[in-house]
């Protein structure tokens, strides 16, 4: 066995998979789900929707700054290999490119991750090109924007009329132009993911958008099976780990109230380890 310590993967590493090999990202919140996932991802994101999966919010909205760093920072203690990058929370970024730069500084050097991702096309170049141009890497986050649920009025998919695909396309070129690092398509139908992952120099990350795009995220909740909250369509279940826990809460509980838990095998005794 080597010493050699796990280089992490980097934001130019995850840069240059583009056209060469799929980008791999899931979503984590806490230390063992990070420790789980870091050997098969690449790059893992700590995001808003923490607000939901973990926290029981109807939204993104409510989500803090203070959340943010304390879900980053404990990603980042169980990863050694993963890219992390920790979303900047509803609230925290809009106002100016200044506040933006405020946060994003205070994510990175609380938490140690490498990069940050916001959402919003056109009107969040300026910020993205302020933030990369004083060496904060970001993750630009384009068609349905979680953020955006109240302007929305819920969660729609983006692209499904002609102003809708030209609108996408603008901001992914918008936030591209600006110097992100890569961006987020999520909720995009299908074609026009594919024409922006052909037009743009940066990877394009799908989360129900096009298996064309250069990498793909999930929520690891979804995929693991413990949300039970609602499916996207976009969601693949690839556990159902909430029901063994159902079921494992049931059993002890079972055992409990029977006394068969705990059993002598469970409890100290003198003289014995
Ligand atoms: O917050 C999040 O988890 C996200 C992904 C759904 C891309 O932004």
């Amino acid at each position: 066995m080597s010493n050699t310590p796990v280089k992490r993967l980097s934001v130019p590493n995850i840069m240059a998979k583009k056209g060469k090999e799929p980008i791999v990202s899931l979503t984590a919140y806490t230390t063992p789900v990070a420790q789980l996932m870091d050997d098969d991802v690449d790059l893992i994101l700590v995001g808003d929707s923490l607000g939901m999966v973990i926290y029981g919010l109807d939204t993104t909205l409510a989500v803090t700054t203070e959340m943010m760093i304390a879900h980053g920072q404990a990603v980042m203690r169980g990863s050694k290999k993963a890219c992390v990058m920790v979303d900047l929370p509803f609230g925290s970024y809009q106002e100016s490119p200044e506040q933006a730069f405020r946060t994003a500084s205070r994510i990175l050097q609380e938490t140690g991750a490498a990069a940050v991702k916001l959402e919003g096309g056109e009107e969040m170049a300026e910020t993205v090109e302020f933030l990369t141009k004083r060496n904060i890497p970001v993750c630009g986050h384009v068609g349905l924007m979680p953020q955006a649920v109240q302007m929305m009025g819920g969660f729609k998919v983006a692209g499904k009329n002609d102003a809708g695909v030209q609108k996408v396309i603008r901001d992914s070129h918008a936030i591209a132009d600006a110097g992100a690092f890569a961006v987020v398509l999520e909720g995009v139908v299908e074609p026009v993911a594919e024409t922006i992952t052909q037009q743009l120099s940066i990877p394009t990350i799908g989360i129900g958008a096009s298996p064309a795009c250069d990498g793909q995220v999930l929520v690891c909740d979804d995929i693991f099976g413990v949300f039970q909250g609602f499916k996207p369509k976009f969601v693949k279940r690839y556990a159902q780990v909430g029901q063994t826990m159902q079921d494992a809460a049931k059993q002890y509980a079972d055992e409990v109230r029977s006394r068969a838990f705990p059993s002598m095998e469970y409890c100290f005794q003198p003289n014995k380890k």
